[in-house]
């Protein structure tokens, strides 16, 4: 899931595709994957939808337009590809459940937090893990990422509650290991804090296993009608409802008085990164989204026929999405947005997008080309795009409000990325 490393791109797609039957479970065996293009000659022709442009065919002349338009190609985006979350609650319901004012040698504060999603039931609910830098004047700006191992895996803090992990072959909790603390090297806590940032973090799969049918075990039958049984084919996805869990988190930030809720940076990798871009095209409360190594279903044009697809992810991972963009997989050309509206959804807050090149199957160029074409939005609110078109050498960042790099090495977050989120962040949210 983390680690991308193989020379041979086959191998990057079997690997790949091996990943998807370990996390889904099974796939079915009548569909075989497709094979993955790493061809740039025959990715193909396209034409990308303009986000400056109505669907009435008017064109968008300034801000108060875009207001409008972005709720037209927000609610394409439910309609085809994430599917549609349910309102927000009026109130949420959450219990800190320990403060540890000297944590991680006295560096630290430490909260933990559950979050319920009824207002009646205690599950299923989020354990929100919260440090905050000691002795650094307060509200302080937060980095808030879901993960993928259980928040006890973030950090070696003998105080972090184990979490308990969702086993995709039996489709059963079982609680982390104390061995598994710190296990997760793709998040430097003592790094954050000491940059003057509160960090937040979630298992993601307290919201919504990641497996196909794990909806039944997540919050989505919360939300169901009277009398339903399963998602409607517009209904959100696990994309969907981990963006949704984000959100709620927020909520709770909002509360507590330690943060400052108006600087509140969302951050994802991978699957993580397609959801932090969701939630912040939701949810204006997050101040600045960064997507590490998203890949497609998140920043990869999906128009582009360059490592992993649609028609894939159809096979792999349906249940990340709505029941309509299945319709699409066949004839991509006619879904009614692409990836490059999505960051722009988000505009003009700051956004950051990484790709690595040893993560072709995340498709590096589709996710600049995105960002590219995302640039017209937040230059038209007063913004900066990235400010070229030609995609930056190795390590090279870009950072205007949209950002991006390619590095060398695989898909993970390495410290290299945190360096880079970390000065982009200060940029934008002046944690100093
Ligand atoms: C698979 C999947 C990607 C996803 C990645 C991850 O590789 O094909 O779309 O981004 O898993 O989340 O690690």
């Amino acid at each position: 899931m983390m680690l991308r490393n193989f020379s041979s791109k086959l191998a990057v797609f079997g690997f790949t595709a091996a990943l998807g039957v370990l996390l889904t479970g099974s796939i079915c065996s009548a569909q075989k994957p497709p094979v993955a293009n790493y061809d740039e000659s025959k990715v193909g022709t396209y034409t990308l939808p303009d986000p400056l442009v109505f669907q009435n065919g008017k064109p968008v002349t300034n801000g108060r337009d875009w207001a409008k338009r972005r709720l037209e190609i927000l609610k394409l985006f439910e309609d085809d590809v994430y599917g549609h979350s349910p309102r927000p609650p009026k109130n949420i319901r959450y219990k800190v459940f320990d403060v540890d004012q000297h944590a991680l040698g006295g560096k630290a504060i430490r909260k933990q937090v559950s979050i319920y999603f009824s207002p009646t039931k205690d599950t299923p609910r989020e354990d929100l893990l919260l440090y905050l830098p000691a002795g650094v004047p307060r509200p302080v700006p937060i980095i808030l990422s879901l993960n993928f191992r259980g928040n006890q895996a973030v950090t070696s803090d003998r105080g972090v509650k184990l979490a308990m992990l969702w086993d995709p072959k039996t489709q059963k909790q079982v609680r982390a290991t104390e061995q598994s603390r710190g296990s997760d090297s793709t998040f430097d806590v003592p790094k954050v804090l000491a940059r003057g940032y509160g960090f937040a973090t979630i298992y993601y799969q307290d919201i919504e296993p990641d497996f196909a049918g794990g909806w039944r075990h997540g919050i989505q039958p919360l939300f169901f009608k009277p009398g339903q049984t399963a998602p409607a084919p517009d209904d959100w996805g696990a994309i969907g409802a981990w963006a949704y869990g984000l959100s709620r988190a927020m909520d709770y930030l909002e509360k507590d008085k330690d943060v400052d809720a108006k600087r509140v940076a969302v951050m994802g990798h991978s699957r993580l990164g397609k959801t932090a871009l969701w939630a912040g095209a939701q949810d204006t409360r997050f101040a600045l989204v960064i997507a590490n190594c998203p890949g497609e279903g998140g920043a990869s044009l999906m128009r582009r026929n360059y490592g992993e697809t649609i028609p894939s992810m159809m096979i792999h991972f349906p249940f990340w999405f709505c029941g309509n963009l299945r319709k699409y997989a066949d004839h991509i050309n006619d879904l009614p947005v692409d990836a490059h509206e999505l960051i722009a959804l988000n505009a003009p807050r700051p956004v950051y997008v990484t790709a690595a090149e040893g993560d072709q199957w995340a498709d590096p160029r589709g996710e600049f080309l995105a960002e590219v074409a995302a640039g017209p939005v937040y230059r038209l609110l007063g913004a900066e795009g990235l400010g070229t078109d030609q995609m930056p050498a190795l390590n090279h960042p870009i950072q205007h409000t949209l950002a991006f790099h390619i590095r060398d090495g695989v898909h993970t977050v390495t410290e290299y990325d945190w360096d880079q989120f970390l000065n982009f962040a200060d940029a934008h949210l002046r944690a100093k």
